[in-house]
């Protein structure tokens, strides 16, 4: 059975999701950079191992990121899940990891990469709005995109509300790009492109706002 590290800031949602769908394979450690972050507890109480590595501590990006392989790479991982893990990590990190490293990020990729997608997306009046699973790469916020959720962005959505509903869908896309990956459904070919040989249902459209 594949096994699967996983790296988080804050809140842990995501991760909540992944432990919670029973997915083919072992979730070895989840990993934070900060020691108040709540998701560890979670994961603590589901009997998972955890480990804090503060970038606080360390001098530059690429201490930092050479210190978090060393834990990571304890773990053995053949997949590295970032869930909400607010670090940009230098080319270095990212390399090592090639095709082993996965993202989840709140908008349709490569709309609004970085902070505040909500918010921007609302200014900018888009109509649809959503969450991507991508491999990363160096380039931030860019890498090859495995799967995407569209919600509808409504009348008198707030950044709070349009983020609580794509929340919804990355706790859907990111075990099934993890169970994909797992099962070696998808992977990263040698040009860098997503490849897949897996089972999917068609999705349906969204327009948005709806047709009279
Ligand atoms: C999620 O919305 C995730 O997509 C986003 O942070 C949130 C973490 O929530 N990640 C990024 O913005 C990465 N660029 P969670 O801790 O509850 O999973």
């Amino acid at each position: 059975m594949k096994r699967i590290v996983i790296l988080i800031s804050g809140r842990g949602s995501n991760m909540q999701a992944l432990l919670d769908a029973n997915l083919p394979c072992q979730v070895a450690a989840v990993i934070s950079n900060r020691a108040d972050a709540q998701g560890l507890e979670i994961a603590g109480r589901k009997g998972i191992e955890t480990a804090v590595i503060s970038h606080k501590d360390f001098a530059d990006r690429a201490a930092f990121d050479s210190a978090l392989a060393a834990i990571i790479d304890r773990f053995a991982p053949d997949l590295v899940v970032l869930a909400g893990f607010m670090r940009i990590l230098t080319a270095g990190f990212v390399e090592r990891y090639r095709g082993k490293l996965i993202n989840i990020h709140p908008s349709l990729l490569p709309a609004y990469p970085g902070i505040d997608t909500h918010q921007r997306a609302i200014q900018d009046g888009i109509k649809i709005h959503g969450c991507t699973v991508h491999f990363v790469t160096p380039d931030l916020d860019h890498g090859p995109i495995i799967i995407q959720a569209a919600v509808p962005v409504l009348r008198d959505d707030t950044p709070q509300s349009l983020s609580a509903r794509v929340l919804c869908e990355e706790h859907r896309i990111y075990p099934q790009a993890v169970r994909w990956l797992c099962r070696n459904q998808v992977w990263l070919d040698e040009i860098g492109r997503v490849a897949s040989d897996r089972l999917e249902q068609p999705g349906a459209a969204l327009i948005s706002p709806g047709l009279e």
